[in-house]
């Protein structure tokens, strides 16, 4: 069996930025009210650009990062909850993109943890050797899908993209990965696509093909989920916290970081926190939280990392990683 390298990531999000203070003249809200009970101060938001437009520019600075040429990549995996089109799927898109002619592309959908699931299953690929180096994207124009007036869900959310680039190889990257599914909690986190309405079936005239949520029950089932996760993953493979430089959980809410840390007994600098300038990216958020730690130089060779995703599904995975990329 091979080892998984991470050798390189990229990320993208959309330049127009819109503040809590914005979001105030469209729904009854307020920075002080957005700012206390999730952290979040502003979001991108996309003026045009569609999910497999920023994934290609998450994907092409990951190549460049690895030092890769898009024709050596032969698998592509983009996790999306606002995939561009039901046909073809956003990764065949990015792939056509960037020119990476030898891939294999296809989409998973697992919402907030969509980047664990895609890095898990990438890994399978690589590990047997069936492929060689993998592009894993999590992106999303969750802007798209907003109920801009449901003031519970339009103030947590923004598009974004971040890529990594896997590669085959003898050393050892990712120590440890698990994901897992919830199927019996999954009223508490929904986005319909379309209605079935045919000859046979009238469809539902309240029919709302937006995000809608229970925030208390995913607040709860998050802090749980993330600490447990967290607690296994370290168990299983005999570390501890004091052995792990970052912990990078899915950047929802600051709260619910800031309960784990307590639950955990942890130093609150170990977890890294980027979601007052981004919102919840879902899919894309832990990747642009690595991209940055990485382009900040703040991992070194080495340094042991874990991700935490939680999300609709309800979802949620965690991965144990030795940091591999020599800056
Ligand atoms: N601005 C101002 N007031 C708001 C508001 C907003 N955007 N949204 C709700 N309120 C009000 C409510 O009407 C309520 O007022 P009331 O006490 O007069 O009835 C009060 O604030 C508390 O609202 P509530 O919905 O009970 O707050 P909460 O403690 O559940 O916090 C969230 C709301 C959304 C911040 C929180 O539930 C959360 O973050 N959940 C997790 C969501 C998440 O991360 N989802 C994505 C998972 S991947």
């Amino acid at each position: 069996m091979n080892e998984v390298q991470i050798i390189g990531t990229g990320s993208y999000a959309p330049l127009n930025i819109m503040t809590n203070h914005q979001l105030s003249e469209l729904v009854d809200t307020s920075d002080e009210w957005i700012v206390s009970m999730t952290g979040i101060k502003e979001r991108h938001i996309s003026q045009g650009e569609n999910t497999s437009d920023l994934a290609t520019k998450a994907a092409l600075e990951a190549l460049k990062d690895a030092n890769v040429k898009a024709e050596d990549i032969d698998l592509i995996i983009v996790a999306s909850t606002s995939p561009d089109q039901f046909v073809p799927a956003t990764a065949c898109l990015v792939q056509g993109n960037i020119g990476a002619v030898n891939a294999m592309a296809f989409d998973v959908s697992a919402a907030c943890t969509g980047f664990i699931f895609a890095l898990n299953i990438a890994i399978q690929f690589l590990k047997t050797g069936e492929r060689t180096r993998a592009l894993i994207i999590g992106a999303e124009v969750l802007s798209k899908i907003v109920d801009w007036t449901d003031r519970n869900t339009c103030i947590l959310f923004g598009d974004g993209a971040g890529a990594a680039i896997l590669e085959a190889g003898t050393k050892k990257g990712i120590i440890s990965i698990n994901s897992a599914s919830q199927g019996q909690k999954a009223r508490f986190l929904t986005c319909p696509t379309v209605d079935v309405k045919n000859t046979f079936a009238k469809g539902n005239k309240d029919f709302k093909s937006t995000i809608s949520m229970d925030g208390k029950e995913i607040f709860k089932f998050a802090v749980k989920i993330i600490a447990s996760s967290i607690n296994r993953i370290l168990k299983e493979n005999n570390y501890t916290l004091d052995d792990i430089k970052y912990v990078v959980c899915h950047q929802a809410n600051a709260r619910i970081i800031d309960l784990v840390v307590r639950r955990l007994k942890a130093d609150k600098n170990k977890f890294f926190v980027n979601l007052e300038r981004y919102g919840n990216t879902s899919a894309a958020s832990i990747a642009i939280a690595m991209d940055e730690m990485n382009k900040k130089k703040l991992l070194k060779a080495g340094d042991k990392i874990i991700l935490v995703g939680f999300g609709g599904g309800l979802t949620y995975g965690a991965s144990l990683i030795e940091w591999t990329i020599n800056k």
